[in-house]
């Protein structure tokens, strides 16, 4: 049986949250791809580019995962990876209804793969990307929440950001 999985996602941008499933799914398989979603149902404030080198810079010490993009549907990239998972991270109750309804779908398409959950760390229970933009976007400081490459470029987002509004544009 092969032990492959895909962690698909927006990753705009990666989380400490998402670094922790990451992290838990690189010890349960032998190979993890990481699946950065092309078209995206939300638009993105990163572009496929950056979201996939966010992800790279971050996990360095993780050597059976690689970072991927794909188009389209899922379970189609899920098959030709030959993969035997699809891993996703639960953080509350409130995630549980579109991951259930998005896991069955799923597997209707695709029977061969099994939706995973994992369980992110409780320190991270309550982080979102959204989240995470918005506070970067209005100065906070979101070291604790994403990788020092991710904070570093929130933080030159919103300095563009700022000289931009400067010279009025
Ligand atoms: O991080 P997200 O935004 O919750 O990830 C959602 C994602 C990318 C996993 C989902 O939107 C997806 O699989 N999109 C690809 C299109 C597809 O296959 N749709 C049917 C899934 S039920």
């Amino acid at each position: 049986m092969n032990r492959i999985a895909v962690y698909p996602g927006s990753f705009d941008p990666i989380t400490k949250g998402h670094i922790d499933v990451i992290e838990r799914a690189a010890v349960l398989f032998e190979r993890v791809y990481v699946a950065v979603v092309r078209n995206p149902a939300k638009s993105a404030a990163f572009t496929v580019a950056e979201r996939s080198e966010m992800i790279r810079r971050s996990i360095p010490h993780l050597k059976n995962v690689k970072v991927e993009s794909f188009d389209g549907l899922l379970t189609n990239y899920v098959k030709k990876k030959r993969s035997c998972a699809i891993i996703r991270g639960l953080r509350a109750v409130s995630d549980f209804d579109y991951e259930f309804q998005m896991a069955l779908t799923n597997r209707k398409m695709y029977p061969k793969a099994e939706t995973i959950f994992l369980m992110t760390d409780a320190r991270y229970s309550y982080l979102n990307s959204g989240l995470v933009r918005q506070i970067a976007k209005l100065g906070g400081d979101v070291r604790e929440l994403v990788p020092p490459y991710v904070a570093k470029r929130l933080e030159n987002s919103r300095q563009r950001r700022v000289r931009l509004r400067r010279k009025g544009l």
